[in-house]
């Protein structure tokens, strides 16, 4: 008997070639329930369903990296890769703050994959005591302190090869990458739940702009709905 599983909705994703090689080309991918939470009890654990993160792992199949905020990963045990050991694992990227996280138990990753911090250079003296397996990104910053995204972006593009990135949160990253122009594309799963409202949303845009997106497609899979838009002002899309 043949494998019976459906296929996941990006399998046959194709990404436009990068055009700016100031940076890579960006997609944030999240899920959320149907009245706009993307959190539960601090937690996206288990609201996206097998379909979503089938998605996903199609969606880290096509990018050279995959990113988090450190708050992610405080708030999350998680994997970054790719399930199959014998495919190419992507880079994971942390987004950190001048404190540097706790990898350890938090990532489960394949002994293949790369791991990179990337931080405040202030802060260097805080992580000046290396971890294996994790190597280290000192980024320019903020007059507030937090990476310099545009920056690190670069860095990523020009010292580490990455042309196309995927970034999976959390809200406070996407929000902060959407606000200066550097997201492409955002993929939205739509999980058929109703969450109680105490929880984030997939993007914290706090008192900035309001963003029109274009809807590039819709699939769907089981009960969840997956979207795809396009973000004026970004990259060349497809
Ligand atoms: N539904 C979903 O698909 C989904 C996906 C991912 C996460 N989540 C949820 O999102 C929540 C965590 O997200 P979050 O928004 O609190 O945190 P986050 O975006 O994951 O991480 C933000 C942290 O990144 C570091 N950082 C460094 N430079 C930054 C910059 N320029 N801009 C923004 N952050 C910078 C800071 O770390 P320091 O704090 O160390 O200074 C900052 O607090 C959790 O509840 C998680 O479950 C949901």
């Amino acid at each position: 008997m043949g494998d019976q599983t459906p296929p996941g909705v990006y399998d046959d994703l194709r990404l436009p070639a990068p055009k700016d090689p100031a940076r890579p080309y960006v997609l944030v991918n999240m899920v959320s329930s149907v009245n706009g939470v993307a959190s539960v009890g601090g937690k996206a654990a288990g609201i996206g369903k097998s379909a979503d993160r089938k998605a996903m792992r199609g969606l880290r199949s096509v990018v050279d990296a995959v990113m988090v905020g450190a708050g992610t990963l405080r708030a999350e045990r998680m994997r970054l890769g790719l399930d199959d050991p014998s495919l190419p694992q992507p880079l994971a990227v942390i987004l950190c703050g001048p404190e540097p996280p706790t990898i350890g138990e938090r990532l489960i990753r394949d002994p293949a994959q790369r791991v990179l911090l990337a931080f405040p250079k202030e802060a260097s003296g805080a992580y000046e005591h290396p971890t294996k397996g994790i190597d280290l990104m000192p980024t320019p910053s903020l007059p507030d302190g937090r990476v310099d995204l545009r920056a690190a972006l670069r860095k990523l593009r020009t010292d580490h090869g990455v042309a196309r990135l995927l970034v999976e949160g959390g809200p406070k990253t996407n929000g902060a990458l959407l606000a200066q122009g550097l997201v492409d594309e955002l993929f939205v799963t739509i999980s058929p739940l109703l969450l109680p409202t105490t929880g984030g949303h997939i993007v914290d845009v706090g008192a900035g702009a309001s963003r029109e997106l274009r809807l590039h497609s819709t699939k769907t899979s089981g009960d969840e709905i997956f979207l795809r838009y396009t973000v004026p002002g970004g990259q060349p899309g497809p």
